[in-house]
């Protein structure tokens, strides 16, 4: 453990990624490093740096699937009090990218702020859902976002301004490893609105996704102008398996992990549905869901 020498206290090795993903899969991580301020996080990513060692930022694990090997690498995760923190002033609420995403939807509608309602239902952190521009068909976080604190693989801290920021469909053009905190512009509204709101959009993902189950959200992003969900649906696939690795009968585009399952049971499955989806409809799926191989 001589790259983490005296940071023992928040450097673990071995760790089952399993129990850090909603998939509940995935082999051990070498390192597991949790920092508690930033300090902390700085000198890991400066050791990582010097020994060219792979770095791994990991936030709820619920767009992610790791493989069976697990990670040769170092595997960060901003869960301590002091990257959870949020703040309001005014219309802007200020979030650290550890805070968790639901939690900061309520804070919102608590004082009165609307334009996070739009991302109810969607499980993680902010910063994890900055990154990939997390959203819906009501909108995504990128409407509202104003700026970035970010840190990159060498340690170097710099901030982004939202003209600097390309926030497209379920991606940006954020390259740094780290989110800090991300500040968000929010509008005044009715506390009670915002929660009917939040109510609506929750209700409609309950009513056709299936949420209770052991999933990574859509596996595949939407083609243009298509549904990944539908062509699945389409080709016959509802209820397929792999192993443990089932589509969906809610909706075509998850994949559930049932007991039993393996990581590759559901990487087989992804690559199968992928040849089919391909040679019914000559469409490339592309994938949403991140996967650490
Ligand atoms: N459909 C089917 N069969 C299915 C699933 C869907 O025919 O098995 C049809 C639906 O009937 C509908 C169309 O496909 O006509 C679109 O489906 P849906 O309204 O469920 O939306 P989606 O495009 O599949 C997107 C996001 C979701 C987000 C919902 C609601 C993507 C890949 N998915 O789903 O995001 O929750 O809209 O806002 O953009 C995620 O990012 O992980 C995710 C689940």
């Amino acid at each position: 453990m001589n790259l983490f020498a005296g940071l023992e206290d928040i450097v673990r090795q071995d760790v089952p990624l399993s129990e850090h993903t909603w998939f509940k899969l995935g082999g051990p991580a070498r390192y597991f490093v949790e920092p508690r301020n930033e300090e902390e996080l700085l000198d890991v990513v400066q050791r990582c740096h010097e020994s060219g060692i792979e770095m791994y930022v990991l936030g709820r694990g619920s767009n992610l699937l790791v493989a069976d090997e697990g990670i040769d690498g170092v595997v960060i995760r901003l869960s301590h009090d002091e990257f959870s923190k949020i703040e309001f002033e005014g219309e802007v609420v200020r979030a650290r990218s550890g805070a968790d995403l639901s939690f900061v939807i309520r804070e919102c509608a608590r004082n009165g702020l609307s334009g996070m309602e739009c991302l109810a239902g969607i499980p993680g952190t902010i910063g994890g859902a900055v990154k990939i521009n997390a959203g819906g068909r009501f909108g995504d976080i990128g409407n509202v976002a104003q700026s970035v604190k970010l840190m990159d693989s060498s340690g170097y801290r710099f901030e982004r301004k939202r003209h600097d920021i390309f926030f497209g469909y379920r991606m940006t053009n954020i390259m740094a490893k780290f989110i800090l905190e991300a500040e968000f512009s929010l509008v005044p509204d009715d506390p009670d609105q915002i929660g009917k709101m939040i109510k609506e959009v929750w209700m409609l993902k309950k009513n056709t996704q299936p949420m209770k189950s052991r999933n990574a959200g859509c596996i595949f992003k939407n083609p243009r102008a298509l549904s990944a969900g539908a062509l699945i649906d389409k080709a016959g696939l509802k209820g397929t398996n792999v192993g443990g690795a089932r589509i969906s009968r809610t909706h075509a585009n998850f994949i559930i992990a049932e007991d039993g399952s393996t990581a590759t049971d559901v990487l087989k499955l992804i690559e199968l549905v992928r040849e089919r989806v391909r040679q019914r409809f000559d469409v490339e799926l592309e994938l949403e869901v991140e996967i650490w191989q």
